[in-house]
């Protein structure tokens, strides 16, 4: 079983980044610069954010963070994005989610230019994607297509079952990884919580993906021996011991699971460090109009 080290993996990208972001400033004068907008106080939100302008920070990318308190109107946030779509100083906008329910998310997602849409979210950046063409590709599937090449794990023809369908993760990675290519050509199952029987179907996986948020799900008896485990889950779970209360816990059930497996992904350190990187990546590719001009 080889573990999969995702904080190393991103660690090794972000140098690569900043290397490029160099150059961008050297050659335009000024640095590849990130907009995030966070509107409340949610714990875990507030985290995302603080993270992402760290990272931001570490790799020589200038940021601006926009904050809003939950009572703020839809009106005022569509206006502020508006203002950001038209500031050439900002390459990419992103707006941490999720938001109020009185803010209707997909509208505050359609409002940002998608030349500048860096989380992959907006309609026009998927829609691209599935077709194949350039996009902004959202930060945790990317992240899993890019660990599984520097892994060198060959994808043509195997089964991948992604188990969630989620619009940021589940759903694209499926598209991504049926796609002509490598990382890509497999045969993907997209089994969700109307999926009867689901082992019947995670049994057959050579890569199996787990991304429906229900920690430690998927159990021994649920994987093929030898198959590609990765593990998207991040949830909370409570614990007394921990420092904070709490610990971060899989979808896989990792001890149970990972002498089955050729390849696992931990958690911690496994995609989380990746999906942090595809945030940097995508501002890149803004900065250096590779996508859009
Ligand atoms: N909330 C949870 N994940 C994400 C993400 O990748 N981007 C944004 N904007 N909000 C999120």
């Amino acid at each position: 079983m080889i573990l999969i080290d995702g904080k190393k993996t991103a660690e090794e990208i972000r140098k690569e980044i900043s290397v490029e972001a160099k150059r961008i400033f050297e050659k335009r004068g000024s640095r590849p610069h990130l907009a995030a907008i966070l509107v409340g106080h949610d714990g875990g939100s507030e985290t995302y954010v603080a993270h992402k302008v760290k990272d931001c920070q570490e790799v020589g990318f200038d940021s601006t963070l926009v904050r809003f308190e939950d009572n703020v109107s839809e009106d005022e946030l569509l206006e502020k994005i508006r203002e950001l779509n038209i500031n050439p100083l900002i390459d990419g906008i992103i707006v941490q989610l999720p938001l109020p329910k009185h803010i209707n998310e997909q509208k505050v997602i359609e409002s940002i230019d998608f030349r500048k849409d860096v989380d992959g979210f907006h309609p026009v950046n998927v829609g691209r994607m599935v077709i194949g063409l350039p996009a902004y590709i959202s930060a945790t599937p990317q992240g899993i297509v890019e660990l599984l090449k520097r892994y060198r794990i060959t994808t043509a023809g195997k089964t991948c079952v992604v188990v969630g369908r989620s619009n940021i993760v589940g759903r694209p990675l499926s598209i991504l990884l049926s796609m002509k290519g490598e990382p890509g050509d497999c045969t993907v199952i997209v089994c969700h919580s109307r999926t009867p029987n689901i082992e019947h179907f995670t049994l057959q996986a050579d890569i199996l993906v787990a991304a429906l948020g229900k920690p430690k799900f998927i159990k021994a008896n649920m994987v093929k021996q030898g198959a590609v485990v990765i593990d998207v889950g991040t949830t909370r779970v409570p614990e007394a011991s921990a420092k904070n209360g709490w610990k971060l816990t899989g979808d896989v059930d990792f001890n149970e699971v990972a002498s089955k497996c050729s390849y696992i992904t931990p958690v911690p350190g496994g995609v989380g460090p990746m999906t942090r990187v595809g945030l940097l990546y995508n501002t890149l590719l803004a900065a250096s109009k590779k996508i859009y001009q």
